[in-house]
């Protein structure tokens, strides 16, 4: 019997393909904006240069000074940018970075957001915004942040180095898990992560042995749009809280983090979660990967990407076990298994050691 459940779904309007930077003039119009603000930073400037180019007096701003983790007093510059230049859309043009200054300045604005992803961050998906000051970070859902149009071009992928793909994939693979999980799964939402962990999963290895594999880039960006509809759709649980605590208060980098910390809490959650489990085993096998439990089959997958297993080796000290587990048990985090300090100093001691997890019983 189907369980009783709510699928809440927010509109936004996803055009993906190769060459579809092309649409972004027409896009626009259908948004009925003529004054946008283009948000993009790092080497994603150059496809940021080109919309520049086709849409010539539309773009009557530019920001590039976008940082992770959305400070707030760079926020602020940008919200100022917009106001004194009367824009009517900001386009986000890169990866969650450039898209969460984007949401900064819609949550202060309410300006309509076009976003053109060009990492796996998923973010373009959601309408979960970002602020960090103080080293502590902030987030928050609402409604005016979730870009209006999200346009996904495989090409403006290919510039992404190898080790910041495999990274990202498994922050978007960490999105998948956690919302087969999370409070709000529905069997919609279920079967959509499922196919995006099968996606990811059969994709990834192909894009960090050929980069130039468009392929694979479109195969891992469906994957990547799936993730982040599933984290805007359903929730997260204990690994994106212990991302949120560590990456705020250590300053870790966001993907690569992710990636060393999910194994772990997949472990963590293995005997509470067992329908999800057997969903990311199964996507797994799909994708061609010989996995019999998801948390090693996890770690197997980030080891054939070469993306880290290791927290230390992102840059977190084991000494700071006490002090975070107490902020993320602070935090109480919703999660399938009680999130208390025994089970997260556990956790996190396991994400430090860096060892392939036991299989669930
Ligand atoms: N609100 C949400 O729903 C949500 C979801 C996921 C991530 N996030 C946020 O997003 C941020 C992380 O996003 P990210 O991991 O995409 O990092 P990022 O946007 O900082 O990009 C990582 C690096 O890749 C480079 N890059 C991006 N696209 C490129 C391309 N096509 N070619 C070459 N280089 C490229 C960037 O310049 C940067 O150096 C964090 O702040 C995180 O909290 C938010």
């Amino acid at each position: 019997m189907t369980t009783p459940f709510v699928h809440d779904v927010p509109a936004s309007r996803v055009v993906f393909g190769n060459g579809r930077l092309a649409d972004v003039g027409a896009e626009l119009e259908r948004l009925g904006c003529s004054r946008a603000m283009l948000v993009s930073g790092g080497p994603e400037a150059q496809y940021a240069d080109r919309i520049d180019v086709q849409l010539g007096s539309r773009i009557v701003a530019r920001f590039t000074d976008v940082v992770m983790h959305v400070p707030v007093p760079v926020a602020r510059q940008a919200i100022v940018r917009a106001s004194e230049y009367e824009v009517d859309v900001v386009i986000a043009l890169g990866g969650g970075s450039s898209t969460g200054m984007a949401k900064a300045v819609a949550l202060e604005t309410g300006l309509p957001i076009l976003a053109i992803p060009t990492t796996y961050a998923g973010s373009e998906m959601t309408s979960i915004w970002g602020l960090t000051e103080n080293n502590r970070k902030t987030t928050g859902r609402d409604p005016r942040v979730l870009p209006r149009t999200v346009i996904y071009d495989p090409e403006l992928t290919l510039t992404l180095p190898a080790d910041i793909s495999a990274a990202s994939g498994m922050n978007a693979l960490a999105h998948l898990v956690e919302g087969l999980y999370a409070p709000g799964v529905s069997p919609i939402s279920a079967m959509q992560a499922r196919e995006g962990v099968r996606a990811l999963a059969a994709s990834l290895p192909r894009v960090v042995a050929n980069p130039d594999d468009l392929e694979a880039r479109g195969d891992a960006l469906y994957g990547a749009g799936l993730a982040g509809w599933t984290l805007g759709t359903t929730g997260m649980g204990v690994h994106h809280k212990i991302c949120h605590v560590l990456g705020g208060a250590y300053n870790l980098p966001h993907a690569p983090m992710h990636s060393a910390v999910l194994p772990y809490a997949t472990a963590f959650n293995g005997a509470a979660a067992p329908e999800a489990m057997a969903a990311i085993v199964s996507a797994l096998n799909d994708a061609g990967l010989p996995a019999t439990d998801a948390a090693s089959g996890i770690w197997d997958l980030a080891r054939a990407i070469g993306s880290p297993t290791c927290l230390v080796d992102v840059g977190f000290a084991p000494e700071s076990i006490a002090e975070a587990t107490a902020v993320i048990v602070a935090g109480q985090p919703v999660n399938p298994r009680v999130v208390d300090e025994h089970g997260v100093a556990a956790l996190l001691a396991a994400a430090c050691a860096g060892a392939r997890p036991e299989a669930t019983a």
